[in-house]
């Protein structure tokens, strides 16, 4: 095992209301790019301007449809990593657990949590642009769509309308109910693990100062510094596949299969 410190397997043996929050680190060990690390992150690659704001949307439907049916198809193809499955497991060993995630794939909940809060909404739920309904994918695997290739989206059965990816985009407001469950969440905790994210995105990213403000201990897992150092606890330096299921093995003795 990790050299973990003592004071934080016993906050997490001890903790009544354990809150993780989670970025695009956590499905990076998933092969599912995150947004800001060099090269391979999206937006090293992409322009979030043009593919993720409603404008970008109204300009070109079919360019945003198509690279987020390519997100899909790579989210589909991907599976739950040892993070997302510790996550999960931790819900058995402590009396409350909350997830909040900023991440629109599905693979916490492919990994077993349930309850997941989804700040920037859910990759695999989009809806109609004009009357908000919501538009099931067929069944099936998709075909994975070159990067940038354009797809045109379907029609809404009901208006017509083009559907649209179920994300929120720059500029939108976050859904109300999913930011309400996860400030009571953040409000609430005796400890709050942040996982994989950089901080960088308002309102999402004042959560872990919220819950050290209202006295919760902060737990940070990131393989880089980031905006969070100063507030965390314990800074535990390294990909989150590792450290979480070694973790919740120190703390309560479950071993994860690789
Ligand atoms: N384990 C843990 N953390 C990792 C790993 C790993 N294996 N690999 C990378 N990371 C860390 C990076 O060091 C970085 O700090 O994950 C973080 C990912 O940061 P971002 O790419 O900025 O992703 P995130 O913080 O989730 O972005 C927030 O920005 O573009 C918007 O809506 C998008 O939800 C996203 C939001």
């Amino acid at each position: 095992d990790l050299l973990l410190p003592d004071r934080l397997l016993t906050a997490l043996r001890e903790a009544r209301h354990v809150t993780v929050f989670t970025g695009a680190g956590v499905s990076a060990e998933s092969g599912v790019p995150t947004f800001r690390d060099a090269h391979t992150g999206l937006w090293a690659r992409f322009d979030p301007a043009a593919l993720a704001t409603p404008e970008a949307f109204a300009a070109d439907p079919a360019l945003v449809w198509g690279w987020y049916e390519w997100r899909r198809a790579r989210v589909m193809r991907a599976a739950p990593n040892p993070a997302h499955r510790a996550i999960a497991a931790l819900a058995r060993h402590v009396p409350a657990l909350s997830v909040i995630t900023q991440n629109v794939d599905d693979l916490h909940e492919r990994a077993g949590s349930t309850g997941v809060a989804h700040l920037h909404g859910r990759l695999m739920q989009p809806r109609c642009s004009v009357c908000g309904q919501p538009w099931r994918y067929p069944p099936g695997m998709p075909d994975e769509p070159a990067a940038g290739r354009r797809v045109t989206p379907p029609d809404c059965p009901r208006c017509a309308g083009p559907i649209r990816p179920g994300v929120v985009w720059f500029g939108e407001p976050l859904p109300a109910d999913e930011w309400q469950r996860a400030m009571a969440a953040t409000a609430g905790c005796d400890l709050f693990i942040t996982v994989g994210t950089s901080a960088l995105v308002y309102p999402a990213a004042q959560l872990p100062q919220v819950a050290a403000e209202q006295g919760a201990r902060v737990l940070q897992l990131n393989p880089q510094p980031t905006a969070l150092d100063t507030i965390a606890d314990w800074n535990l330096l390294g990909p989150a596949g590792t450290l979480l299921p070694a973790l919740v093995h120190a703390a309560f003795g479950e071993a994860f299969p690789d």
